[in-house]
């Protein structure tokens, strides 16, 4: 069987990952009589859009999470919306003349995700979404669009929760002979059960980061902080908002903020700023890095939907930059908070979580860290009876 994936942005490259690798423990398995199978039974062919392209948004996970050098790179970069998914959807018609395969695999919300969903539907190709079902219902979110879309495109829907498949239900998407919808848990679960304990041996970053005292790298002192929403950076009083109550933070915490290139420019544009010097500005960080910063964080305040979850999985308090989201499940439980971008809102919350305990005892909500291997079978399993 012959599968296509797509990736392009950061998070796709960890999601694509724990897929990858249960293709490839699945092609391995051996026979019955022992024998490694004589052929391969999944052939996966991998296309990286280049939405992303910079090291350390890029190439660092592609070496850490052992992915496959891409067979195609379709170098389409930085441009508007539009532009970014139309240059996409051409290169990857092109690509899919060539490879003709079987499903065309998808992952999360990203222009990248839309633009593999689009250009497959086009060429009669089931797509295959994981992450599917999920709902902000926030239309002005660029994710909102495509997400919606992706799913009234594809054949496959792997929901990550049981909100999301109720989600697809309300809009008329029902497993069915022609559609496939499943409950398979999130594949960013089954990453971090398998990195967690990785990162924490390997990860030097506390040491290597040398900053402020000695004191403020001991686990549970400093905050994290993530933020590379468009709906926050690219609004000068949302994202200056949101810095001042870092800064306000920062006045007797330490806080590590690894800026995401589109803050980066964003602040320059702005000319924002932190002014305390217990907040560290520090490049984008690698996944290993990543689950070591935030395992040993006393918060971490984010937009990001990735991290939101991941916090909740390392049991790290988080506090979520936006009016709502897509992760209800973790704030409904108690663990996270909602508290939106303004700078009174954030610091109060920030004492609120400080000093309250989680409601509810931590459930586990994105299934049992086998969606990878889930995904893989079904996948097989249908194909047979095509
Ligand atoms: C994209 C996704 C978002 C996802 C995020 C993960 C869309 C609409 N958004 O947002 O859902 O959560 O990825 O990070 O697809 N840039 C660089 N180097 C890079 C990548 C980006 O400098 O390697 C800069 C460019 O100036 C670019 C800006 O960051 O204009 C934004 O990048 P883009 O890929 O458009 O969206 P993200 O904000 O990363």
């Amino acid at each position: 069987m012959k599968i296509l994936t797509i990736v392009g942005a950061r998070p796709q490259f960890v999601k694509a990952a724990a897929v990858s690798r249960a293709i490839r423990v699945l092609n391995d398995l051996r026979d019955f009589h022992g024998r490694r199978g004589s052929k391969q039974r999944i052939w996966e062919i991998l296309v990286h859009t280049g939405q992303h392209y910079d090291y350390s948004m890029n190439e660092v996970f592609f070496e850490e999470l052992a992915l496959p050098k891409p067979d195609h790179h379709l170098g389409v970069g930085s441009c508007s919306h539009a532009q970014q998914t139309a240059l996409m959807l051409e290169r990857i018609e092109t690509i899919l003349e060539k490879e003709r395969p079987e499903v065309v695999l998808v992952y999360g919300d990203t222009n990248s995700t839309l633009a593999g969903a689009l250009a497959a539907a086009k060429a009669n190709i089931p797509v295959a979404h994981v992450e599917a079902g999920l709902r902000s219902y926030n239309r002005s979110m660029p994710e909102e669009t495509n997400r919606v879309l992706t799913d009234h495109l594809s054949a496959f829907l792997f929901c990550p929760t049981a909100l999301a498949v109720r989600n697809l239900s309300r809009e008329g998407i029902r497993d069915g002979e022609e559609t496939v919808v499943k409950n398979v848990g999130d594949v960013m679960y089954d990453s971090i059960l398998y990195y967690a304990d990785i990162a924490e041996r390997k990860s030097t970053i506390l040491q290597d980061l040398k900053l402020f005292s000695a004191e403020d790298l001991r686990p549970g002192t400093y905050y994290l902080a993530t933020l590379h929403r468009a709906g926050n950076t690219d609004h000068p009083k949302r994202l200056s908002a949101i810095l001042k109550a870092l800064d306000e933070i920062g006045r007797e915490n330490p806080v590590i903020l690894p800026l995401h290139p589109r803050t980066q420019k964003m602040m320059e544009t702005y000319q924002l700023r932190v002014r305390e010097r217990r907040i560290k500005l520090i490049e984008p960080v690698s996944y290993l890095n990543m689950i070591k910063l935030m395992s040993h964080a006393r918060m971490i305040l984010t937009d990001s939907g990735g991290v939101q979850r991941e916090a909740y999985w390392l049991r790290t308090p988080c506090l979520v930059l936006r009016e709502e989201t897509e992760w209800v499940e973790t704030v409904n439980t108690g663990w996270n908070l909602l508290v939106g971008t303004d700078t009174k809102k954030i610091v109060e919350g920030m004492k609120r979580l400080e000093g309250s305990k989680p409601r509810e005892k931590r459930r586990e909500l994105f299934g049992d860290g086998k969606a990878s291997e889930q995904i893989v079978q079904i996948l097989l399993e249908r194909q047979v009876h095509r």
